[in-house]
């Protein structure tokens, strides 16, 4: 059997060089803080225990994990670099043995395959310690990957101790590490903060190894884009677009349409039917549905909250928050939908607002089932509008206001014009 797996996510360092006020690993991107990618990647190697280090801002980032089962939090009580971070949660894996997976809660772009290369060199070597690395054209602010003359791994050396040398090698530490834990534990309460940073580095286990003339294993990795971090905007900006495309990718392969892949940001949480289409220039946030054979786009923004049932569509220029709508149901032209419920196969005209939002609280509007609004309706909610009932073009519908079925409402403000009529079927929306 093989021995057990312990993971510990380093997310208590201070990202200094984005400038940013929140914590680095707290950078959202795509709908999840970037350590919460690193947990889901973590959890594909099933660890017996998954322990994230947190510093000052351990409770913020105890509630950005609130929703992941298991986790344990241990505390970095200052940011003495990510050898005294890996130390910190010894607590945490008090009486643990077997190997420690070392992940850096700035690489959201791993992926399981990676670790599991990982774990499956670890496995094979003898020694106390294997790392993942990387050839990068430009390994700036990376730790340099230094071997002797047989090959083997002898350092890794910080940018900020590398001598011009040591800076032109383009071999350099990912970040990824299998360690021996108990080893590890030892050895780091005896690594000191002699470097130019003053911290202790993690990175000193290799000299540690070495010293004693255990063996490090340094396995080359090329799938370089799983292995980024990222310390300053640009970098940042570089891992979104990826990870943007993958979840993008995810969506293609199920059988989404997506008309133009580069024009469409997608959270992760989001959902969509195999079968609907997304037009070019659309943005979807949070937690959103999208059943088969709607459209969404061009040029939406459909926000958290947001339930499209089958058929529906929503166009040009058009947002929604927290807005359902009903099969078939149509909002094809400027419009914003908040705190909405719209009925089924009704059709929302060009321009209309719900206006949702009095100052202080939010309300809710309710259309039903083949209602028609008019073009540049504005309804203050809390309001109602029945099953199969009109407004006019212009129309403005007060807060509480309740238009019964089949009427229909104009002006400003509206009135009813006339009530439902029994000869006239309610109207379809037009194609
Ligand atoms: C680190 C490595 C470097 C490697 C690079 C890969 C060290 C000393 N250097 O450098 O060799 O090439 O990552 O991306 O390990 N953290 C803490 N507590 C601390 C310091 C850091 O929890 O006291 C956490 C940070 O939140 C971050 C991670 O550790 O998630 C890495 O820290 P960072 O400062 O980004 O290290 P790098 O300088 O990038
Ligand atoms: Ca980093």
């Amino acid at each position: 059997m093989a021995p057990p797996l312990h993971v510990v996510v380093l997310a208590a360092g201070i990202g200094k060089r984005l400038g940013g006020c929140h914590p680095k690993v707290l950078t959202p991107l795509w709908g999840r803080p970037s350590v919460a990618w690193v947990v889901a990647a973590a959890r594909s190697l099933d660890p017996e225990r998954l322990v994230v280090v947190g510093g000052r801002t351990l409770p913020e980032l105890k509630e950005a994990l609130a929703g992941e089962a298991g986790l344990r939090f241990a505390l970095q009580e200052q940011p003495l670099g990510t050898g005294h971070a890996v130390a910190s949660a010894a607590p945490a894996l008090e009486g643990a043995t077997g190997a420690l997976l070392v992940l850096y809660g700035d690489t959201p772009l791993l992926r399981p395959a990676t670790l599991a290369h990982l774990a499956a060199a670890h496995a094979e070597h003898e020694g106390p310690l294997t790392m993942l690395t990387l050839q990068l054209d430009d390994p700036t602010g990376y730790g340099r990957v230094v071997r002797d003359a047989a090959g083997r791994v002898s350092a890794i050396v910080e940018e900020a101790d590398a001598d011009a040398a040591t800076r032109r090698l383009t071999e350099v530490n990912a970040g990824v590490w299998i360690v021996d834990l108990p080893w590890a534990l030892h050895e780091l309460a005896r690594v000191g903060r002699d470097n130019a940073q003053g911290e202790v580095y993690l990175t000193d286990l290799v000299g540690r190894a070495t010293g004693a003339g255990r063996p490090v294993a340094a396995v080359p990795w090329a799938a370089a884009d799983d292995l980024l971090g990222f310390n300053d905007q640009s970098e940042l900006a570089r891992v979104r677009r990826i990870l943007r495309r993958r979840i993008v990718d995810g969506h293609l392969q199920r059988g989404v349409e997506i008309v133009d892949p580069d024009t469409t940001f997608l959270d992760a949480d989001v959902e969509i039917e195999a079968g609907a289409t997304i037009l070019p220039c659309t943005m979807i946030e949070g937690r959103v549905s999208i059943a088969a054979a709607c459209q969404v786009g061009p040029f939406v923004h459909l926000r958290d909250g947001t339930v499209l049932r089958r058929g529906a569509k929503v166009g040009n220029f058009t947002e929604t928050k927290k807005a359902v709508l009903g099969e078939g149901a149509k909002a094809n032209h400027l419009t914003y939908l908040g705190d909405v419920q719209v009925g089924e196969q009704s059709n929302i005209g060009a321009g209309t607002i719900t206006a949702n939002y009095d100052g202080s609280a939010k309300h809710r509007t309710m259309i039903g089932a083949r209602a028609f609004i008019g073009s540049g309706t504005v309804i203050v909610a809390p309001a109602e509008v029945g099953d199969g009932a009109t407004t006019g073009a212009g129309a403005l519908v007060r807060r509480n206001t309740k238009i019964e079925a089949g009427e229909v409402w104009v002006g400003v403000p509206a009135r009813r014009l006339r009530g439902p009529s029994p000869d006239e079927p309610p109207k379809e929306p037009p194609a």
